[in-house]
């Protein structure tokens, strides 16, 4: 076992101090780009000012003849392209892939010190984030690159399911994780065909009425159990939680409903993949302007945060001032980016 007093040293000599915190970004959506694609690369200028978050994605989605193009061409877009306060990440091969090497060697060699995360596809346990944790290190230490770049796990197999918690505790590079509902359908043998989301057929049936009337099917949420399990393994490692892909680009109300669950059970964003998903994932995950405005009478009435006050007839004390400091907190960070919303907040 590594000794607790070496955590935080770096892995590599020249390479910069791991993070003990991780910086405050607001991160709604994480927006994917496929970067062998021109005219992709062109709109990324535009595109960056209106995310929280531009993913280069050489990964699945790339056919295999165009991922030496994808990734040149996220060099390219990554090199040119100011994105001011938005987070440039990128989504490598898989490690059992013939790409993943020269993904890291050419992207950090090229962008490092603009590059915030590599989101790594896959992760089945900790052992991969200590490989990428290590490559990472010298790459950093060789190119000069000054800030440490974070990782970011897919929770995609069942193998990473059950070894979320040693994932999320593995590294002080580690940022947070996703849910990639696709893989971990394959994976988990779920008999699925979609990109997240619920199933027509996964649901409760309502108990028989007595006059033998119509029972009522309630569709249920099938990522509930991981999302769940994925949010405590980040939280209490410091690290944050997002929802993944949705696939259906027809159905905007099934995405942001799957996004709301997400975000109430803890989630901070979404991935975005096509443009429509950019101002759900925005709207989603900047905190309800009724909640907000809640949550600073609960903070207003009890300025320490100990003690139990009633407001509307609603019971309040330590535990809910915890809560109401969740949402104010987000919304404070919310309103740094978004002059509307701050006005909405009266921020
Ligand atoms: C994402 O990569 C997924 O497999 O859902
Ligand atoms: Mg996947």
């Amino acid at each position: 076992m590594k000794l607790p007093s070496n955590f935080y040293k770096p892995l590599a000599i020249g390479a910069p101090e791991p993070l003990r915190e991780l910086p405050v970004r607001l991160e709604r959506m994480l927006h994917f780009f496929p970067p062998h694609l021109e005219k992709m690369r062109a709109k990324l200028p535009e595109i960056a000012k209106q995310v929280d978050v531009v993913v280069g994605n050489l990964e699945d989605a790339i056919p295999a003849d165009a991922k030496e193009a994808a990734r040149a061409g996220f060099i390219e877009a990554a090199a040119k392209t100011d994105f001011g306060q938005t987070g440039l990440w990128v989504r490598v091969n898989s490690l059992n892939s013939p790409w993943i090497l020269e993904d890291l060697i050419q992207v950090v060699g090229a962008v490092g010190n603009k590059l915030d995360v590599v989101m790594l596809p896959k992760a089945e346990g900790p052992w991969d984030i200590h490989y990428l944790d290590q490559i990472l290190a010298q790459l950093e230490a060789r190119n000069g690159v000054r800030k440490p770049i974070l990782i970011h796990a897919i929770l995609e197999t069942a193998q990473g399911v059950k070894n979320v918690d040693d994932i999320a505790a593995a590294s002080p590079r580690m940022h947070g994780m996703s849910l990639g509902p696709a893989d971990l359908s394959a994976s988990r043998g779920m008999k699925t065909t979609r990109v997240g989301g619920g199933h027509p057929f996964y649901g409760v049936l309502e108990d028989p009425k007595a006059d033998g009337g119509v029972r009522g099917f309630f569709q249920q949420d099938l990522w509930h159990y991981t999302v769940g399990r994925m949010v405590d393994a980040c939280m209490s490692n410091g690290l944050r939680a997002f929802y993944g892909p949705f696939g259906d680009f027809q159905d905007d109300a099934a995405c942001e409903a799957q996004f709301r669950n997400a975000f109430l059970q803890g989630c901070v964003g979404a991935w975005s993949l096509h443009p429509n998903q950019i101002a759900i994932a925005k709207r989603v995950f900047s905190p309800d302007v009724g909640e907000v405005t809640f949550a600073k009478r609960i903070i207003d009435a009890m300025p320490d945060g100990t003690g139990a006050v009633m407001i509307d007839g609603k019971m309040q004390d330590d535990a809910t001032w915890k809560q109401a400091k969740v949402i104010f907190d987000l919304a404070k960070l919310v309103a740094t980016k978004d002059p509307a919303l701050a006005a909405q907040y009266g921020l």
